[in-house]
């Protein structure tokens, strides 16, 4: 069989639950292209995207402008490793550090990747810069987090399907309750060996949770008072998704440190980063942190040009509009429904959540529905469904999708 022969649905799931690791539950669809808010399966159906590759693909599937800067950066020079400079990667850092406002860029390839990348660069500055005695240094997370998969990120994590079994744990991080301020000061309080604080502007996965109004602010201005860096996770939330550049800027947060993923790059291709000032990122020196891939030519090419695609195309002024719009439409239903009890959510990342208990498969049953009504979407967690289209969608697309996901809730209606 050649590569490239087409497969049927079947064909191809069985390929990879036979050659693949188990390690994703992925709704049964088969794609095989995808342009703007549309993707289509193998057998050519039409689907609305509405994850958005967890929200990896904000400006859309196959963005002529990123596709073309993809292919002509890798007809020119993918790789040359941080052995030898390219004439990409400090156009990409300039551009980037001017569009986010912060000194240095720390380019990697992964969200996960990203965070630890924050992780040790805020355990650096504790011993350089703060003065912490040496492995004495905590992080302060929160419940309910999801910043990625690896060994030191599960041990933070409360989520027992990503932990368990994979101990020895990593030590240095104290948990606290997200959205509650008490709880962050008493973390903070009497323990000189706090270095940062490390905080979803909104919990995407735990199931799209937003804070109360001024509780970013707030910590920020905690995290001041004790001298302890804020360090903002925004790799699901940032780069427009929740109506503005990134979700901290609703409250006017600049972060010590701000991690970015997934949009950083239109989803063409594994682009993360970690931005500081100098006074920070300076703990970074050579040999201390790297990646055979990480500000590569093709990364920054389409970095870049992903970036200007979020203001030449005005994505953060459209989700937030059409976030407003979803919200009241879903608000309408909601009234007369008994199946779905509250949609939350901030521009165009928003969760509904389905009345029935944590363990049930109704909120999958409704995904399968949402499928085979041409629209696709994923539970989060049990219960809870994420909406997060592509933010190049227009009000005439998103008012369709509405109808899509209204007529099927009704099917599931008791
Ligand atoms: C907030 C947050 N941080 C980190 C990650 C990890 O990103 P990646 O899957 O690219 O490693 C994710 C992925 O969903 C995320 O939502």
């Amino acid at each position: 069989m050649a590569v490239l022969d087409q497969l049927t649905s079947q064909e191809a799931m069985d390929l990879e639950n036979k050659y693949g690791a188990h390690n994703y539950h992925p709704l049964p669809v088969v794609l095989s292209k995808g342009e703007g808010v549309h993707v289509w399966d193998v057998e050519g159906k039409q689907y609305y995207d509405f994850l958005s590759a967890y929200s990896a693909v904000n400006q859309g599937h196959c963005h002529p402008k990123i596709v073309g800067a993809m292919t002509s950066q890798a007809q020119t020079l993918t790789l040359t490793s941080r052995a030898f400079y390219n004439d990409m990667l400090g156009r990409f850092e300039k551009f980037a550090t001017a569009y986010f406002g912060f000194d240095k860029l720390l380019p990697m390839n992964t969200g996960a990747e990203a965070v630890e990348t924050a992780l040790k660069v805020c355990r650096r500055w504790a011993y350089q810069v703060k003065g912490i005695d040496e492995n004495d240094a905590e992080i302060i997370v929160c419940e309910n987090n999801f910043h990625g998969r690896t060994t030191t990120i599960i041990s933070f994590s409360n989520d027992p399907v990503a932990r368990k079994n994979f101990g020895p744990y990593t030590k240095g991080f104290i948990k606290i309750d997200y959205d509650n301020l008490d709880a962050l000061e008493q973390a903070l309080k009497n323990n000189p060996n706090v270095a940062g604080f490390l905080v979803e502007p909104i919990q995407g996965e735990a199931g799209v949770y937003v804070p109360s109004e001024g509780y970013l602010q707030k910590a920020k201005a905690l995290c001041e008072k004790y001298n302890v860096l804020f360090i903002a996770d925004e790799v699901q939330t940032g780069i427009a998704r929740t109506g503005q550049l990134l979700a901290c800027d609703h409250e006017n947060v600049k972060p010590n440190i701000l991690i970015l993923g997934k949009a950083l790059s239109g989803g063409a291709y594994p682009v993360s980063a970690v931005l500081a000032n100098d006074d920070i990122m300076n703990v970074i020196t050579p040999g201390s942190h790297g990646s055979t891939f990480g500000g590569n030519p093709v990364a920054a090419a389409v970095a870049i040009a992903a970036l200007e695609v979020v203001k030449e195309e005005s994505l953060a002024e459209n989700a937030e509009a059409l976030g407003q719009l979803f919200r009241s439409e879903m608000n309408k239903y909601i009234a007369e429904s008994n199946i779905v009890t509250l949609v939350r959510g901030k521009g165009l990342l928003n969760a509904i959540v389905i009345d029935d208990d944590e363990e049930s498969d109704t909120a999958w049953n409704i995904c399968m529905a949402l499928r085979d009504n041409g629209l696709l979407a994923k539970p989060t967690h049990g219960n809870i469904i994420r909406f997060a289209p592509p933010l190049v969608m227009n009000k005439e697309q998103l008012l369709d999708c509405v109808a899509i996901i209204t007529k099927t809730l009704k099917a599931f209606e008791k």
